[in-house]
């Protein structure tokens, strides 16, 4: 005998994205704001300014990625639980994309899922980890391969909260508005071309073309069965590095950006990318002082870590290539000695 469960359902999970200004911010029920102390320290009088709700309560988190754990889960769900936060609180996550992703999975646990907001106040947060609700930590075999989809309700970008931003993460930043070009927008890449992300309007507009081009790619798979994936573009080199390194030697935007170098050398190869086009994506990287090389110690195992990569089958590795520029195919077809080919010029004995 079957006996079926019929789910299916509509469901409307759109959200604005507000980009400007943070404006007044009601809530009706309890909120408790995710943040870290460094934020804290120097943006949390500003939201505090714009909220109201009920009651609200702060809850700090160590800064870093090794503290992106389930085990700061766990202690972000007591703070929870201490002050009775019930199904109509919101959660908002103020502070980077670490901040983000672990806001996004305590709000998606706690009571099986309440409302968050995203608040974010790093440029990689801004143009891309605040948007599209992925949520989740890491743990010792990989980056992110905890977590669940989970929709903020809005996401506020301001601007302004990155006028305190180091110019590491400026750059790290930068990489994945670079990404998000690359792949996608054509135009957008040659505008990044002529254009000083310092300079007057600049950094505004290109938020608001990255999260534009973002939105789009959401909106179209937000479960990255096929396209979304295509985001991760430079995330497949990029992850094994930042595991290599434990998280200490890279920003993760950094990181993207070597993963960005080494997936263009791979689609050089296989003959999807010129090296002209190649180059002009470097020299973009290279105007923001991101890092394009990582000396590979051991190619078999930086080899064998791809395949923890949550978009790799069993058996074969899924590489995001770049098609030229503002192209891109997401395989599954090269061979291993393509791969390897392409991971010795980065040996570290060839660097
Ligand atoms: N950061 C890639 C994505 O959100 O899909």
């Amino acid at each position: 005998m079957t006996i079926s469960i019929n789910l299916k359902r509509i469901i409307d999970d759109s959200y604005p994205i507000h980009i400007g200004p943070l404006p007044e911010i009601k809530v009706e029920g309890k909120v408790a704001v995710l943040t870290n102390p460094k934020i804290a320290g120097l943006h949390l009088k500003t939201l505090l300014s714009r909220l109201s709700a009920k009651e609200v309560y702060i809850i700090t988190v160590p800064d870093g990625e090794q503290y992106k754990t389930l085990q700061t889960i766990e202690s972000v769900l007591d703070r929870m639980f201490d002050h009775r936060l019930n199904r109509k609180s919101q959660l908002i996550a103020f502070g980077g994309g670490i901040i983000g992703d672990m806001g996004g999975f305590a709000a998606s646990l706690y009571n099986r899922g309440i409302d968050f907001i995203q608040i974010p106040t790093t440029l990689l947060s801004q143009v891309d980890a605040s948007v599209g609700g992925k949520t989740g930590v890491n743990n010792r075999f990989g980056k992110n391969l905890i977590g669940a989809f989970h929709q903020p309700r809005a996401v506020y970008i301001d601007p302004s909260f990155l006028h305190t931003l180091p110019s590491r993460e400026f750059g790290a930043g930068v990489a994945e508005i670079v990404k998000m070009a690359v792949t996608f927008n054509a135009s957008f890449f040659e505008w990044l071309e002529n254009n000083d992300l310092r300079e007057g309007e600049n950094l505004q507009i290109a938020i608001q073309k990255a999260v534009e081009t973002k939105a789009g790619v959401v909106e179209q798979d937000e479960k990255e069965q096929g396209l979304r994936a295509a985001l991760n573009y430079g995330h497949t080199f990029g992850h094994v590095i930042e595991n290599e390194t434990e998280y200490t030697t890279y920003l993760h935007g950094e990181s993207v950006a070597i993963g960005m170098v080494m997936a263009n050398e791979l689609a050089c190869e296989v003959g999807l990318m010129s090296a002209n086009d190649a180059l002009r994506v470097q020299k973009v990287l290279e105007r923001y002082d991101l890092p394009l090389s990582y000396p590979i110690e051991d190619v078999e195992s930086f080899y064998q870590a791809f395949f923890l990569d949550k978009k790799s089958a069993d058996s074969a590795i899924t590489f995001i290539l770049p098609r030229g520029i503002g192209g891109v195919e997401i395989t599954d077809t090269v061979d291993a000695q393509t791969v390897k080919k392409v991971l010795s010029k980065f040996d570290r004995r060839n660097a």
